[in-house]
């Protein structure tokens, strides 16, 4: 139901819960316990901890690649998952997009060809000449213009972080979903890049969830 919150909050987890049973045991062992926050519209959340707090367990749970034991997720205030309702969205048809760890991005492909994948596959696609706009649009923001028909491999840290963040942005997703995207880089690179993704989170005005465990 839409109670008008839609309007303030891309995304509002509540008392979210997930066990992991080991390999090769019955024990459970916990990932995320009683997890809590909203992040209004348009802002950029930090999800601060040190590794193994479950920061990526809450993200894949976000993204619906993890199902959680208890709790909901609401996103545009429309509930995308509710273990209480049996509700749990795929992957697909939540308004997100993913930049995880290691970026994702695929090796066997051009630069460009990265980018364009979510304009030929994703939620929504568009004709050639769309997707040659969009994407050569999107190189340029993020500096990539020049490197367009390199190998994705090619690429150095910096730029594949770029790529992945570019081809996350194509999705137009509501919420864009980061997983540590500067751990891979040196501490440089890392600084610039921040500093980066604060301002592309500004323009692009979408709604972020950053997780890191650097302080
Ligand atoms: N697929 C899995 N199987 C078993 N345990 C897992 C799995 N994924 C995560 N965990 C456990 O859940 C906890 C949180 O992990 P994670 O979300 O990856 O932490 P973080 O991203 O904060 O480093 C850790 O104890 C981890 O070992
Ligand atoms: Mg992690």
């Amino acid at each position: 139901m839409n109670n008008g919150r839609s309007s303030q909050h891309s995304v509002e987890i509540a008392g979210l819960e997930k066990s992991f049973v080991r390999s090769g045991s019955t024990e459970k062992s916990r990932g995320i316990d009683d997890v809590s926050f909203v992040v209004p519209k348009n802002h950029f959340f930090t999800l601060l901890g040190p590794s193994g707090c479950g920061k990526t367990t809450t993200l894949r749970c976000l993204a619906g690649l993890e199902t959680a034991d208890r709790g909901e997720i609401r996103m545009n205030g429309e509930a995308v998952f509710s273990a209480a309702e049996k509700r749990d969205v795929a992957p697909h048809n939540r308004p997100i997009a993913m930049v995880p760890q290691s970026y994702g991005i695929w090796p066997h492909m051009k630069v460009f060809d990265n980018a364009a994948f979510p304009l030929r596959y994703g939620r929504k696609t568009y004709p050639r000449n769309e997707q040659l706009r969009r994407v050569n649009t999107m190189l340029e923001q993020v500096g990539l213009s020049e490197y367009s028909d390199r190998w994705a491999t090619q690429l150095s840290g910096g730029q594949q972080q770029r790529l992945a963040l570019a081809r996350a942005l194509l999705c137009e997703p509501e919420v864009l979903l980061l997983d540590e995207p500067l751990s891979n880089l040196d501490a440089k690179l890392r600084s610039q890049l921040r500093a980066e993704l604060r301002s592309f989170q500004q323009k692009f005005g979408v709604t972020t969830v950053y997780v890191t465990h650097d302080q």
